[in-house]
């Protein structure tokens, strides 16, 4: 069974470039924990400001896992924060959990 978690953040303004130049640099942070099936970056192509990061999980052990992990922290500390230095501002402004499991669906 899949189980989906989605970080929708806040992204205001033309910080949109910023946050997925921030991805691209830490892509593959996640993809050796146990139990994590992919994961996917949405910008939106509407006026809203929500970018969604969807995640998906074997189970929600597995996501709980990685989120409690040194590798998570890792993963979401900058390169300046982790030589010591202060933190670069982040470019969401918010940010908030969604949880799902699939309920139906098809493929194409
Ligand atoms: C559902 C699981 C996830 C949670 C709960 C989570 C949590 C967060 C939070 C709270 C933020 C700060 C948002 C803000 O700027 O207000 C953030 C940003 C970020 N996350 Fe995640 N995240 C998740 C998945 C991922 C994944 C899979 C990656 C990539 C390996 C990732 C990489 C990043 C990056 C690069 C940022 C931008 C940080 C910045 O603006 O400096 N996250 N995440």
């Amino acid at each position: 069974m899949t189980i989906i978690k989605i970080n929708a953040i806040t992204v205001p303004g033309d910080n949109g470039d910023e946050l997925a130049g921030r991805f691209a640099a830490r892509a593959g942070a996640v993809d050796n924990q146990p139990g994590f099936q992919g994961f996917e970056l949405l910008k939106p192509t509407d006026e809203r400001n929500t970018w969604l990061v969807i995640t998906r999980w074997v189970d929600d052990e597995s996501f709980q896992a990685w989120v409690n992990s040194p590798a998570f922290g890792h993963g979401h500390r900058s390169e300046a924060e982790r030589a010591g230095q202060p933190a670069a501002p982040h470019a969401g402004i918010s940010s908030e959990l969604w949880s799902y499991e699939i309920a139906g669906g098809s493929l194409g």
